[in-house]
């Protein structure tokens, strides 16, 4: 028996260089974040590799990832551009993340957004095995669980979503809300990271589908699917011993040979990303400069800002808006031997990673709308010292669980601005009691625990619903 871990994006992506394939890790927290889970346990996951691969070298792609336990679903280009540009990143996208306005509804968009999700359950028919479970991840897959329900209707199928969902006013303007709705519900349980996302889906689910619920269960005709918070982890260990290894400490070292007398850090990292806030953070900081010239000189922030969906014209646009706004405020506070910010528009190796928030003073962490954000979980996990301070949004799924970074509201960037002064005149003793507190709560639930926990609620469901036939 197996899991089959199911999402849009394997956590490795093919890149060619001189016509041969090269497989590279894929950001972002669903990939980092299971990365290392599908490798301990007995398990396939089954994804996209991250390009369009011609018939003739596809079945050196399979090989090649089979021996690493991945199993890929090869999407054409009008595919990519249909259902993972257009319906998932130009429709879901947006509205699950509150910004409305951003939305797209075309009817192409929505018709390749079914044929691929028939695509990848092809995929899953064809590897699944009896007793096997099915996981499937995230927004781009919602109508999976259904079509594998329908095809396998006893085999035990979970859903977890990485984002968050919206209330129901937000959800109902969807022209296909009802499809998407019912390709959910056939999972035996769908997990959030809040508490919040629960409620949401399940008024949002009994407003518009003829299902009842009770307390956390929907009720489809005899059928019970039950929807619970799982907020995900990451790796702590990994995170903290990786900031003790050699590789790291030299990265520190030629960091910190380079750093000014006395200058403060900054960092923020994030995928290109309207609902990270990286404009309000850039402008709150612009504000620091104005407001408080004592920081002239002082600070720099270090924004580490990764390639990502750069074909949707939304995040093509935010890209040119954030190389505006950081051409501004550096020429217009910069020194011939200071620049106020140091601006990556690339992906870092994890040492580099490390090294970054192992000498950042600050993390700041505002997006508008964000899951979970496991970025703030790995600075956290990575401040061995028990020093630093991390400002985080109150947006984002982490700041349930991290009560002690400085919360703010990524919408009022005076509140980020003091924040970032309250962060720099922190004594060390208070910064020391809130890292304590945070770095307790990362390590004890962390991505096993996460994985356990949502493994041994699915096999609790599926043999409480065995158990009524
Ligand atoms: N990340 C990465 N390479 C980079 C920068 C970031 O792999 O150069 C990772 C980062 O370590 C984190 C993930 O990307 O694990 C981002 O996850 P998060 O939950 O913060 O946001 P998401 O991108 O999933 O919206
Ligand atoms: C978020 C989503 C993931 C997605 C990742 C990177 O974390 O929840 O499903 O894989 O962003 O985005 P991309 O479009 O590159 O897969």
């Amino acid at each position: 028996m197996k899991t089959l871990i199911v999402s849009n994006r394997l956590p490795v992506k093919i890149i060619e260089e001189n016509n041969e394939y090269h497989f590279i890790p894929s950001e972002g927290g669903l990939a980092t974040g299971l990365a290392d889970v599908y490798k301990s346990g007995n398990s396939i996951w089954i994804g996209w590799p991250g390009m369009e691969i011609p018939e003739e070298r596809q079945q050196e792609v399979i090989d090649k990832l089979q021996e690493i336990n991945l199993y890929p679903v090869f999407l054409t280009q009008e595919e990519i551009n249909l259902y993972y540009e257009g319906f998932s990143n130009e429709t879901l996208w947006p509205i699950f993340h509150y910004f409305v306005t951003y939305a797209h509804y075309h009817q192409n968009y929505w018709e390749s957004y079914q044929s691929v999700n028939q695509k990848f359950a092809d995929v899953v028919l064809k590897i699944a095995q009896k007793g096997d479970k099915i996981w499937v991840q995230d927004y781009q897959l919602m109508l999976l669980p259904n079509i594998l329900h329908q095809s396998l209707p006893k085999s035990t199928i979970g859903f977890f979503q990485h984002i968050p969902f919206p209330s129901y006013e937000i959800f109902r303007l969807i022209p296909w809300r009802e499809e998407l709705l019912n390709g959910l519900i056939g999972a035996d349980l769908i997990g959030f990271h809040t508490h919040d996302d629960v409620r949401h889906f399940i008024s949002t689910a009994t407003r518009l589908l003829p299902v009842t619920s009770s307390s956390n269960v929907i009720l489809n005709k005899e059928r019970q699917i039950v929807i619970e918070p799982f907020p995900m982890g990451i790796d702590f260990e990994k995170f903290s011993e990786l900031a003790k290894s050699a590789s790291v400490k030299k990265e520190v070292d030629d960091f910190n040979i380079n750093r000014r007398n006395n200058l403060r850090t900054i960092l923020s990292i994030d995928r290109l990303d309207y609902s990270k806030g990286i404009v309000e953070r850039l402008r709150a900081f612009d504000l620091l400069l104005t407001t408080n010239p004592e920081y002239l000189g002082k600070v720099t922030l270090y924004m580490v800002v990764v390639p990502s969906r750069d074909l949707v014209p939304q995040y093509a646009e935010l890209r040119e808006k954030i190389d505006q706004l950081v051409g501004n405020i550096n020429a217009k506070y910069r020194h011939v031997d200071w620049n106020p910010i140091n601006y990556f528009y690339r992906s870092f190796p994890i040492e580099v990673l490390s090294a970054f928030y192992s000498t950042a003073d600050v993390c700041l962490v505002t997006p508008m709308r964000d899951g979970m954000n496991l970025v703030s979980k790995e600075y956290v996990a990575t401040r061995n010292n028990n020093d630093g301070v991390l400002i985080l949004s109150e947006m984002a799924g982490a700041s349930k669980e991290l009560a002690d970074a400085i919360i703010v509201n990524p919408n009022n960037i005076g509140d980020i601005k003091d924040a970032i002064v309250q962060a720099f005149t922190m004594p060390i003793n208070e910064q020391n009691i809130r890292m304590i507190a945070m770095r307790d709560i990362v390590q004890k639930f962390n991505v096993k625990h996460w994985v356990n926990n949502f493994m041994t609620k699915l096999n609790e469901v599926k043999e409480f619903q065995n158990s009524l036939l």
